[in-house]
């Protein structure tokens, strides 16, 4: 039985390209206008190698660290280098949009009586900032930042925060996430994952797959228990 639903943060519930876009339309940014899309890619591209390489590597940051590094990447990319420019979009960065069905996905959920959480690499004072700006405020029974085991997910140990938390098995767990690896890693840790493919992406060549695919956030208070 289903007792907690987790939801991945960045791409999942909050929409990491909205800094760039945003900015890409304020006066001054003509040069962002036609390559915002490649910088946001670039840098949560960038943002994501940088916290898988350190994990392995055992080279401990937090998530704000990767994150700024991985825009520097994508900024230099785009012969973008300009302090101004990187200060907005990591002020940005900070509140990001929710994606547009994400709150009535987590109230509907809450109606069923099943608890929700949010597991995410990001730091505690990031999570916070963004789930005041995106106006979720309340509809978590649990934040929970990977920054207190020093490893990022798919990492067991960030997993292992969900059944420390809630004192439930894996399998009671029902996992959310926009993300093909988090998928997969949340698949072989035993979560009843869901993968949201909003990019319509094909299916990871690994082993471990999510039990459900939706295409939003909508379907997922509306799912059966167990597969
Ligand atoms: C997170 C990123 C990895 O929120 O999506 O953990």
């Amino acid at each position: 039985m289903i007792k907690v639903v987790v939801f991945d943060a960045y791409d999942t519930l909050f929409d990491v390209t909205a800094a760039a876009r945003r900015v890409a339309g304020e006066p001054g940014r003509a040069a962002l206008v036609g390559i915002w899309p490649r910088v946001a890619q670039d840098w949560r591209r960038k943002q994501l190698e940088y916290a898988w390489l350190r994990t392995v590597m055992g080279a401990k940051a937090d998530f704000l660290t990767v994150t700024e590094a991985g825009l520097d990447w994508a900024l230099d990319a785009a012969g973008l280098a300009d302090a101004g420019l990187r200060a907005r979009l990591l002020a940005l960065y900070r509140e990001l949009d929710a994606f547009p069905e994400a709150r009535s996905a987590l109230e509907r959920v809450r109606a069923s009586g099943v608890a929700t959480a949010m597991l995410s690499n990001g730091s505690a004072e990031m999570l916070d900032a963004a789930v005041r700006s995106a106006g979720l405020t309340g509809l978590f029974d649990a934040v929970l930042s990977v920054e207190s085991v020093g490893a990022f997910k798919p990492a067991t140990a960030a997993y292992d925060l969900v059944g420390e938390h809630f004192a439930v098995a894996a399998t009671e767990v029902r996992y959310v996430t926009s993300n093909g690896w988090d998928a997969a890693g949340a698949s072989r840790y035993g979560f009843d994952t869901v993968w949201v493919n909003r990019a319509a992406e094909p299916m990871d060549r690994v082993p471990w797959r999510p039990a459900r695919v939706l295409h939003d956030l909508s379907g997922v208070p509306d799912l059966e228990e167990n597969p």
